[in-house]
């Protein structure tokens, strides 16, 4: 049976049918079809007639919509992580990860949405506004278009849909190709709620089929995560558009001499730099460790990543697993021959078969390879000896892309030097970059991207204020 997708809150099945297969072994996590062209046109039409109606929604309506999606995500826990792990490859532990996290981001887009209220400004700090006040709301900027990537296919697919039905803002969903069928089961939730009509669609489609929606004038909000060349692509195409833009990263970790536990920071190395095949914007890629702790560091680093277990995502203990298809995998092993030919020692990994990687730790690589310059998006580590915490951010920010950064010091003082001088959106102290609470702001700098996710994060940026001027009303 095919799953319906969702136009203006409404299943349908085109005859344009997609299968959706298992990274791992192909067989079949469930069937869809693509949105026709009349759906796709059913859809906006409806977000641009329900624009007024959803901005003006009562806030006890979205937000009991948003808890309604947060409850039963919960109630459905285990199906939703086994249909993430079917249709994208990512370990079954991993994925009841991701489903706990949506829960959390929907459960916020509540929360927020019953306190998002503006606020007062008082305007008599100059003469001639002596009896002024500024009451200024936040008023949807209008229909949102929201693009999503494949390796977290439900939390990322939330932290489109919670913040704009938080926000007032009708949202159209198109979903990874790869993974539409996590994204399809959200629609299947917003079903069960209250909200307008209009106010949500999730349209699977074709690359060619959302090039023209991208354009659509009635769309003025897009909120795109994924790689930076497409990203770029949609922002320079749409300088008229509010255009939220999330992308990659090369996220490096800094190993101060001070750490006390190199052992466990190795460890969390290994996990955070190859779980989910190393498949998320900020798996740890680049590790910058000080000299004094290098010759301790490494071996141990090597010998928790070749202690990883990788194989069948459906299995529990499945730390690695597939990576989304053989194109990806073979990129990522070419990228890493390539350093290997450039001079790059391999302390660990380099093999694997088909869409499966032996997660990988190299080490003197020359600064030029795209294993240090680009995204690998797959488990590979690149180690570099560093001589003091300066050199260490100086070749952290050596980098086109600045999303997050880790930094393993106890030293209060490092530890704000380094977040001050780090090009990036985030820091995590004392542990690795690979880290994101739902409701904390989340984003990049650089070629990482525009703007901020994070539940109240994306509400702001998809509303604009609005200031009404009281007059005699300050005494
Ligand atoms: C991403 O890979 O873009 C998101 C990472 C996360 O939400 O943990």
């Amino acid at each position: 049976m095919s799953t319906p997708y969702w136009v203006a809150g409404k299943p349908r099945t085109s005859d344009s049918p997609v299968t959706v297969r298992s990274p791992f072994d192909a067989t079949v996590a469930g069937v869809t079809s693509n949105a026709t062209a009349a759906d796709i046109e059913e859809a906006v039409a409806a977000a641009a007639a329900a624009r007024d109606e959803v901005a003006s929604a009562p806030a006890h309506v979205r937000a009991d919509a948003l808890d309604h999606v947060s409850r039963r995500l919960g109630e459905r826990l285990d199906e939703v992580a086994a249909l993430i792990t079917a249709e994208s490859g990512k370990p079954i532990s991993w994925a009841r990860v991701e489903v706990t996290r949506a829960i959390a981001t929907f459960r916020w887009g509540a929360e927020e949405a019953r306190r998002f209220s503006g606020s007062v400004q008082r305007l008599d700090t100059d003469p001639g506004s002596e009896d002024r006040v500024a009451l200024v709301r936040q008023v949807p900027r209008g229909p949102v278009l929201g693009i999503t990537p494949f390796n977290f296919p439900v939390n990322l697919v939330a932290h489109k849909l919670a913040p704009a039905i938080a926000a007032g803002c009708p949202v159209i969903i198109k979903p990874a190709p790869a993974t539409p069928l996590s994204a399809l089961l959200l629609g299947e939730l917003l079903a069960e709620t209250d909200l307008p009509t209009g106010a949500w669609s999730v349209l699977p489609m074709t690359n060619e089929q959302i090039a023209e929606m991208v354009g659509d004038p009635r769309l003025p909000v897009i909120s795109f995560t994924g790689s930076d060349a497409v990203g770029f692509r949609i922002n320079d195409a749409n300088p008229r558009k509010h255009v939220l833009l999330e992308l990659g990263g090369n996220a490096p970790v800094l190993i101060c001499p001070d750490w006390s536990d190199i052992e466990g920071a190795a460890a969390r190395v290994a996990t955070f730099g190859t779980h989910q095949a190393g498949q998320s914007c900020v798996s740890v890629q680049r590790v910058f460790v000080h000299t004094d702790v290098y010759d301790r560091f490494v071996p141990a680093l090597v010998s928790h990543v070749r202690g990883l277990a990788n194989g069948d995502p459906a299995d529990p203990n499945t730390h690695v697993g597939p990576m989304i298809n053989a194109d990806a995998a073979r990129r990522v092993s070419d990228w890493v021959a390539d350093a290997v030919t450039r001079g790059a020692t391999l302390l660990a990994g380099g093999g694997g078969t088909g869409t499966l990687l032996d997660p990988v730790v190299l080490a003197d690589v020359p600064p030029t390879c795209a294993v240090v310059t680009e995204e690998v998006f797959g488990p590979v580590i690149v180690v570099q000896r560093v001589e003091s915490v300066d050199a260490a951010i100086t070749a952290a920010n050596t980098s086109r892309y600045g999303l997050q950064a880790g930094v393993f010091t106890h030293d209060l003082r490092l530890a704000a030097h380094a977040t001050a001088k780090l090009q990036v959106g985030g820091v995590v102290i004392g542990d690795v970059p690979t880290y994101r609470a739902d409701q904390m702001p989340y984003g990049g700098i650089k070629d990482s991207g525009v703007g901020r996710e994070g539940v109240l994060s994306a509400m702001l940026d998809l509303t604009e204020p609005k200031v009404m001027v009281l007059t005699e009303f300050v005494s």
